[in-house]
């Protein structure tokens, strides 16, 4: 068992991207757009579509496959398994038990998070919370979404701008004080949620011959209202838990933003004050991948050197809800 007072770090993490590139050609050759367009409105170039078959858990499976091994951790050590998804396989058992059973994972605690996009935050503040607990002693994170398969392909507005993937972290203790996990926040909002949200398919409008007609089996989205909600919580997210882990903006290494538009990230900068070289973006290549975004970009943020030991790295994140969430981490 931990020590309460132990510091829960970060030991590892990985993340996957199917194969299949599709490019904003590409998706003009499904409904009426162009890549000149999507650029200048978004920032993305392409995004990632899963496989036939390939399933969110597949995808969360392999991203955590590669963060348990970047840990150098026995797989046997997990003892606590949480999947961030809006997208899981069905709507139960959960993603995080079948990634249990198809790592051969120990039968542990495992359960999934629904916080759209900002699930990959809110799991790595539960986890953090859960550990200090006392009572677990090495975490799996999981942020997963085969968006795919929600999307509307007759909806120019909303399926351009997302992508599939998993981003995935292991969390532990150290004796090191003063590192890893040193603040989270987060909240909620839920008085608006037709402005981004799946109609269809859960206890107000169970699947049936009309819901698929009406097509409210698919992603609705309210493209300008998610724009202003999210430039306001992300900043106030950020500044609120820079105030509350009293770091200066200015002594950020690098900020991970949730990947769904350049002008939202480039007003958060703006906010903050901080050059945009700060700020990881990777939105470029695999567009609004939901609650894998801020996992995947952590995982290439740490592999391409962008983060040292002794930096401090604010992860920030919003979504559907409204949900949004921060965490600040000391390598
Ligand atoms: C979706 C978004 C890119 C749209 O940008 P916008 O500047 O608000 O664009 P608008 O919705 O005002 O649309 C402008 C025009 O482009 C058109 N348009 C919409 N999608 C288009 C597309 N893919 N290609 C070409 N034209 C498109 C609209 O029909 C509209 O045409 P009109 O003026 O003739 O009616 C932007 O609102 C956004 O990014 N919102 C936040 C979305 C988000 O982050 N969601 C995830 C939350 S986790």
């Amino acid at each position: 068992m931990n020590s309460p007072l132990s510091s829960i770090v970060i030991l590892g993490t990985g993340s996957y991207l199917p194969e299949r590139i599709v490019t904003n050609d590409d998706m003009a050759q499904i409904v009426e757009t162009s890549d000149e367009w999507i650029q200048a409105r978004t920032g993305i170039r392409q995004r990632r579509f899963a496989a036939e078959g390939e399933n969110t858990s597949h995808m969360a499976s392999a991203a955590a496959r590669r963060a348990i091994e970047d840990a150098g951790i026995d797989p046997t050590e997990i003892d606590l398994i949480l999947v961030a998804t809006m997208t899981p396989d069905m709507p139960f058992p959960s993603t995080a038990c079948l990634v249990q059973s198809q790592l051969g994972l120990p039968q542990c605690t495992a359960f999934d998070i629904q916080a759209a996009c900002t699930g990959y935050v809110y799991g790595l503040n539960i986890a953090t919370s859960m550990l200090q607990s006392g009572n677990y002693n090495k975490a799996l994170v999981v942020g997963a979404e085969k968006l795919s398969g929600i999307l509307d392909f007759e909806d120019r507005s909303t399926c351009v701008l997302f992508g599939d993937g998993a981003g995935a972290a292991v969390l532990g203790c150290s004796d090191v004080s003063g590192v890893g996990m040193i603040g989270g926040i987060g909240g909620a909002d839920g008085s608006n949620p037709e402005i981004l949200c799946q109609p269809a398919g859960g206890s107000a409008i169970p699947p049936g011959t009309d819901s698929l007609a009406a097509r409210q089996h698919f992603l609705k989205m309210n493209g300008k209202e998610i724009f202003k909600q999210a430039v306001r919580v992300m900043g106030q997210a950020s500044t609120d838990l820079l105030e509350k882990t009293a770091v200066d903006a200015d002594d950020l290494a690098l900020i991970i933003p949730h990947q769904a538009n350049l002008r939202i990230i480039d007003s958060l900068t703006k906010r903050l004050g901080i050059p945009v070289d700060n700020v990881f973006i990777n939105l470029q290549d695999y567009g609004n991948t939901s609650a894998a975004s801020v996992g995947i970009a952590l995982d290439e943020a740490r592999h391409s050197g962008r983060i040292k030991t002794g930096d401090l790295t604010l992860l920030v994140a919003f979504g559907a809800g409204l949900t949004w969430g921060a965490t600040m981490v000391k390598w």
